[in-house]
């Protein structure tokens, strides 16, 4: 079968997997066989103690970036910086340097050998879907003789490296807790989570979510908020956050097997916007600037569009998202053994690599991420998180 065609199926799964809403209840299955390059020979990481998430970036040209982005098949157009003509490449060539030690390389062969016959799933938002791209195309850089199928459902994508049965899946979900269509309107359930028997069937679970709570107008995706039985056309969205989160930690707590499943939650993914009030009702115009309001104090610059080098050393100006606080705390109530991918502080460094209007629509985006690029970086720290814990 021509790879050309088969890119492009595998393209369109993701394109209408991505477009949410749509419900495609049908599975479709494409397969491949790509020839890329030569096998690296990368050694064993060793064990490690110091804090990961603590350091700065480097410049390594050597290195970085990780694989060619034109090579892989997986970046949806909203991440493919390079495609869509990003002039600058310093941010391709960042290393992330652990103050104490260095950070494991990503092995992907190590990686694919380890979890044989396994499921590792992201659930999340479109955050999630940078971090899932990103470890696609990780992989799919160090196997040269890949042969790949991909199987999609109404709520996951599921691309399955098949010489190692090795399936990695996203499962999109803006939430976590879930939204339900009733005779009112759609419901955010701040209590609800009816997805967890698909959840529970993966070996290691990588969740995520922020970026939808402070949403409002038409890009709110719900028109009421219900705890218990009490109904709410609208509430603060820091205290529904919490609410959501502490919901889904007394499920790990109380449902997850910990010993067959590795539970990881990765901390909050920064955007790089100056704050500017959007929104004229005081909720909106509060919860907005919970997100937005810190920045990195660069005068008269509002978006993260002309930026092309990273802060240097390992404090952010803005401090820590107010949004951090809640999955500290929500995440400590957690008695189970699982791991936070604390990836906020050093993302936060690197307002120069969101896709800024480099993508397939030329939307101003300082909220998601190149591919390749930081990405690739957090999906180093939960390799070493996998290997090292
Ligand atoms: C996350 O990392 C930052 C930067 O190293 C650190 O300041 C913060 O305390 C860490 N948070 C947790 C919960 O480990
Ligand atoms: C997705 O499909 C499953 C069964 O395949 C169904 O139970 C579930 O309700 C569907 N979800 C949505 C949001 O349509
Ligand atoms: C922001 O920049 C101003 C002027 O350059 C400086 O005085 C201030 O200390 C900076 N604030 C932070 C938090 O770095």
């Amino acid at each position: 079968m021509n790879f050309g065609v088969q890119r492009f199926c595998l393209f369109l799964s993701i394109a209408i997997f991505l477009s949410s809403s749509v419900l495609c209840l049908q599975a479709n299955s494409v397969n491949f066989h790509v020839n890329t390059g030569k096998v690296k020979n990368l050694r064993k990481p060793k064990k490690t103690t110091c804090n990961l998430y603590q350091g700065m970036w480097v410049y390594d040209p050597v290195t970085f970036p990780l694989y060619d982005s034109a090579t892989c098949p997986f970046i949806r157009k909203e991440y493919d910086c390079l495609k869509y003509g990003r002039p600058d490449h310093f941010y391709l060539h960042y290393k992330w340097k652990p103050t104490g030690c260095d950070l494991p390389r990503f092995n992907g062969r190590d990686f694919l050998a380890r979890f044989r016959g396994k499921k590792i799933m992201y659930v999340g938002d479109s955050v999630s879907v940078n971090h899932f791209e990103s470890l696609l195309c990780l992989l799919h850089s160090v196997v040269p003789d890949l042969r790949v199928t991909s199987k999609s459902t109404n709520t996951t994508l599921t691309v399955t490296f098949r010489d190692y049965e090795v399936s990695i899946v996203m499962f999109l979900t803006h939430y976590l807790v879930d939204i339900e269509e009733e005779k009112i309107g759609r419901v955010l359930k701040l209590d609800s989570l009816k997805s967890v028997d698909v959840w529970k069937q993966a070996d290691v679970l990588i969740f995520n979510t922020w970026l939808w709570w402070y949403r409002g107008g038409s890009k709110q995706p719900w028109d009421y908020v219900q705890e218990g039985d009490t109904i709410v056309k609208d509430m603060d969205r820091m205290a529904a956050f919490r609410k959501g989160l502490t919901k889904w930690a007394k499920w790990v707590d109380s449902d997850v097997d910990t010993t067959k499943t590795r539970v990881l939650f990765q901390g909050i993914s920064p955007s790089h916007y100056k704050f500017v009030p959007l929104h004229n009702s005081p909720l909106n115009h509060y919860t907005y600037a919970l997100l937005l309001g810190k920045d990195w104090n660069e005068t008269g610059v509002t978006n993260c569009g002309k930026e092309t080098k990273p802060l240097s050393g390992s404090l952010y100006p803005g401090g820590s998202p107010l949004a951090l606080n809640v999955v500290d705390d929500v995440l400590s109530s957690i008695k189970k053994p699982i791991h936070l991918l604390n990836i906020t502080t050093l993302s936060q460094l690197r307002k120069d690599a969101h896709p800024s209007s480099y993508n397939g629509f030329k939307a101003m985006d300082c909220t998601h991420w190149c591919i390749a690029g930081v990405p690739d970086t957090w999906n180093e720290l939960l390799y070493a998180a996998l290997i090292l814990d």
